[in-house]
């Protein structure tokens, strides 16, 4: 792709990786992008951010269709994570900057991906602003969002917000801008890479959506550093971020389980059918068949989880104990948590399920439903009313 013109004198200047499928343990099943502005003051020419350390060579390639990189006054590094950091060494052999903006926690950050460094690092504490000539450039840490170092550059002049991850989509296209995309595939790639990245700091993101109000104005370009850049639906997607960071979840239930023989599948089906006989919209999902990543996406506006497993070896399914570790990483605080599954001569393995439910903060039920080898009627039927009490609850939490 080549470099694209926001306004008079910015530039998106980041690649397209059509090829990326996992991001950390997220499946990026679309690809992703990488986002690098280039932004012209007056007085100075900034970059923002660079790119994963594979794509070096094309990200360097794609600058030179816009400036001489030896033009180029100042760096800013709003995040340091290795996506947007990787070509930083190389970028800054080339450009030789006066200033490299970040962080003071991004320097020790950076100090430690890339030993020895010697570059004119300029750290940034608190909120200001750094004039480059008609423009302004004003620095908003974010800390926690997603990690300790980050922050976001707002430019008032251009209503611009260089948010680093916030707001992001892993989706690779050649379209650049929200309203050049089908809005389905948008919304639902916006809220995985909330569900995945950001859930777990939903206090620190409702913090930064207060502050950005304060702090900014007439916003008119989202300018993200994965996938489309916000520039129609602005406050489309605030107010999705409002629901998301209030952890706001509403009539809807997962049912999500592992099975070995099909026994606990069948009492999953039973859930399910006790939930939709309260009137609870259900996702039901099969670990074998559903990624990890894609289930938390479904929790994220949903109000209660239920968690099921076989026992296998004195413990749970792998693939249950590899969702419960990255759910209970992403903290889906406050929503009713219940547990199932069955068991062939010991279901102590089992009150996991609900112990990881109550460390990731869920309110989790009294009375889990265990099957003894595969489930009976009578099981099954417990099973129906196990999806009842769920769907009663949180029918009365509505
Ligand atoms: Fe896009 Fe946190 O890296």
């Amino acid at each position: 792709m080549r470099p694209v013109k926001i306004t008079e004198n910015v530039w998106w200047v980041g690649v397209v990786d059509w090829d990326l499928r996992d991001f950390h343990g997220y499946e990026t099943e679309k690809g992703s992008t990488y986002n690098a502005y280039l932004v012209k003051g007056n007085d100075k020419t900034v970059l923002f951010d660079t790119v994963k350390a594979d794509y070096t060579d094309k990200f360097i390639h794609n600058l030179k269709q816009v400036i001489d990189p030896e033009k180029i006054d100042y760096i800013v590094s709003n995040h340091s994570e290795m996506d947007h950091t990787g070509a930083l060494p190389e970028v800054i052999k080339l450009v030789k900057p006066e200033k490299v903006f970040m962080t003071r926690k991004a320097e020790e950050v950076i100090k430690g991906h890339f030993h020895g460094l010697d570059w004119p690092i300029e750290t940034v504490d608190k909120t200001g602003d750094l004039d480059i000539g008609g423009k302004t450039i004003r620095f908003i840490p974010t800390p926690m969002l997603h990690w300790p170092e980050s922050m976001a550059s707002y430019i008032p002049e251009e209503g611009m917000l260089i948010s680093n991850d916030i707001f992001g989509q892993h989706w690779a296209t050649s379209e650049r801008y929200d309203d050049e995309v089908a809005q389905g595939e948008l919304y639902w790639q916006a809220a995985k890479y909330y569900a995945n990245i950001f859930n777990g700091v939903s206090n620190a993101m409702k913090r930064f959506l207060d502050k950005l109000k304060t702090e900014t104005k007439d916003l008119k370009y989202l300018m993200v550093d994965h996938g489309l850049i916000w520039r129609k639906d602005i406050p489309g997607i605030l107010n999705k971020y409002d629901q998301w960071a209030e952890q706001r979840t509403g009539n809807k239930a997962v049912v999500v389980y592992g099975t070995m023989w099909g026994s606990t599948g069948k009492m999953a089906r039973a859930i399910t059918s006790g939930l939709v006989e309260e009137g609870i919209s259900v996702k039901e999902c099969d670990l074998k068949i559903t990624h990890r990543s894609d289930v938390i996406t479904e929790i994220l506006e949903a109000g209660a989880v239920v968690v099921g497993s076989s026992v296998l070896n004195k413990g749970i399914l792998p693939i249950v104990g590899d969702f419960l570790t990255y759910m209970k990483g992403l903290i889906p605080r406050g929503r009713i948590g219940a547990a199932f599954g069955s068991y062939g001569w010991n279901d102590g393995a089992l009150k996991v399920l609900s112990e990881t439910m109550a460390e990731a903060k869920m309110e989790v039920l009294d009375n889990p439903e265990f099957a003894n080898w595969v489930p009976t009627h009578d099981d099954l039927k417990r099973c129906f009313e196990l999806g009842k009490r769920v769907g009663k609850g949180l029918k009365e939490r509505l």
